[in-house]
């Protein structure tokens, strides 16, 4: 079971195309029917990364573990027992992979410093070797004129703090602080865009309540602290980016899901509410000054046991841009036995007729995207959004030199009509960046699911641009 299959259940506890060749001579699917100049001069096109899933270098120039080390080294955690001890070797390669995201035409290159690299422990003792990697990976994006945006967090816990409690203690957020306090004020000279968080929803619930990845923990009474102190992080996060860095441009990142009903019958509405909440809900209202949606899922009214005096206006920031992450889309339907939610979902597999489906085992569901492009916009203080992250695994193949992925181009055509048309009905959506620029280590997945635009040899290291890399170089070509 995948992560977003399994964020899906612990709520409970397109095709047949026409090709033609295209310029670069690939088969390309039929389309696009849009042009990137259509999204406007400023749209930014870029590709995301995570330092966990590329960088490798596990315990190079004095870097501490994170509990994704811990967590991957441990037998049974990972598929086919893989880990990310090198994975895409990016901190020896960083420079010609970040000149592959200049060959595609991309403008940015969104990745995450790891903690560990720069405070081994957590706190204290910071590591030199690690703060210059990042200055030379940034340096090689302004050299090669590719726009550095940076997450502070991509789920890489230091080992030492979860020995800790981890985002159970709420100690988190002054630990937090110091290291987002160092960061922003080593780099903001230099890196103006930054994100606080990846995907808060997932490593919460996968890490703390699931426990399908790192930490590992099952533990459904602390679940909500987590969620407390990650958004309290959230929060202080833009509050220590907008101290340090002048005129920075400040975001954070959020996995979110339409949520819809197996059918029409009214029994499911108050399901897929549920669903809603947690899955879209739950994280971005508080930065809005909207406090938890907890009138609407009783589960988590228990996190009112974790407020301290001033928590309210605390979780409130007012960031510049919200990172929108879609996938795929969580079709719901009653079920009075299962606890809390009273539902569960539908999976793709199952649907009738039976949907596109990725090597995730998720639905392929091009107006989920625009649908949540939608959602966002409907509130108030939302006045800008960028797609961080929208990307999926298909098998590729490498064949004389070429992979050609044309399932990927499909859906990136797919979705990003999907984006234009949100952008075209007033949504204010300033920029699309791919899930992700080369394969990588795909969490518990390991490196089966590819997801990259750029294919990756693991074992010899050599980098193919794939025909969807190509297609959005040829895209982005015309501007
Ligand atoms: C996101 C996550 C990425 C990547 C992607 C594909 O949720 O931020 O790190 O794993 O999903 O599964």
């Amino acid at each position: 079971m995948n992560r977003r299959e399994a964020i899906r259940r612990s709520l409970i506890s397109g095709a047949g195309l026409a090709f033609a060749p295209s310029a670069s001579g690939f088969p390309l699917a039929a389309g696009p029917d849009f042009s990137a100049a259509d999204f406007g001069e400023d749209f930014l096109w870029g590709v995301a990364t995570a330092a966990h899933q590329i960088e490798g270098a596990w315990n190079e120039d004095g870097k501490g573990p994170s509990i994704w080390d811990t967590f991957a080294h441990k037998r049974g955690k990972i598929a086919n027992n893989d880990n990310a001890d090198v994975s895409c070797d990016f901190y020896h390669r960083y420079a010609s992979d970040i000149g592959l995201v200049g060959q595609m035409n991309m403008d940015v290159f969104r990745f995450s410093t790891a903690w560990t690299r720069i405070l081994p422990n957590g706190t204290g003792t910071i590591n030199r070797k690690g703060l210059d990697f990042y200055h030379r990976v940034i340096d090689s994006c302004l050299e090669q004129g590719v726009q550095p945006w940076v997450t502070l967090y991509h789920w890489d816990l230091p080992q030492a703090l979860e020995d800790r409690g981890g985002w159970q203690n709420r100690d988190v957020v002054g630990w937090f602080g110091e290291y987002a306090d160092l960061v922003t004020r080593t780099y903001g000279d230099k890196v103006k865009h930054w994100m606080v968080l990846n995907e808060p929803m997932a490593f919460t619930a996968v890490g703390y309540l699931l426990g399908m990845h790192a930490p590992g923990k099952r533990w459904p009474r602390n679940f909500v602290s987590t969620v407390h102190h990650a958004s309290l992080c959230q929060a202080d996060g833009g509050r220590i980016i907008r101290t340090n860095v002048p005129e920075a441009d400040i975001g954070t990142t959020f996995s979110c899901s339409s949520a819809e009903p197996v059918n029409q019958r009214h029994r499911h509405d108050e399901v897929v509410k549920r669903f809603d909440v947690l899955l879209n809900r739950l994280y971005i209202e508080p930065p809005q000054g909207l406090g938890y949606p907890t009138e609407d899922l009783p589960m988590i009214r228990r996190i009112e046991n974790y407020m301290q005096p001033g928590d309210e206006e605390r979780l409130a920031f007012d960031f510049d841009f919200y990172g929108l992450q879609n996938y795929t889309r969580v079709v719901a339907r009653g079920n009075g036995i299962v606890p809390f939610l009273k539902g569960i979902p539908v999976k793709p597999a199952r649907m009738r007729p039976e949907p596109e489906i990725t090597e995730m085992g998720w639905e392929v569901h091009p107006q989920g995207i625009y649908k949540m492009l939608k959602y966002f916009d409907r509130y108030n203080k939302i006045d800008r959004i960028i797609v961080t992250e929208n990307g999926a695994a298909f098998p590729d193949r490498v064949e004389n030199g070429r992979v050609h992925d044309t399932q990927r181009v499909n859906f990136y055509r797919d979705y990003l009509r999907q984006v234009l048309r949100a952008k075209r009905e007033g949504v204010n959506v300033q920029g699309y960046f791919c899930w992700t620029l080369m394969d990588n280590f795909e969490w518990a997945e390991g490196y089966h699911p590819r997801f990259g635009l750029v294919h990756v040899d693991f074992e010899t290291q050599k980098r193919t641009i794939k025909d969807s890399g190509l297609w959005f170089r040829d895209l982005l070509a015309k501007r």
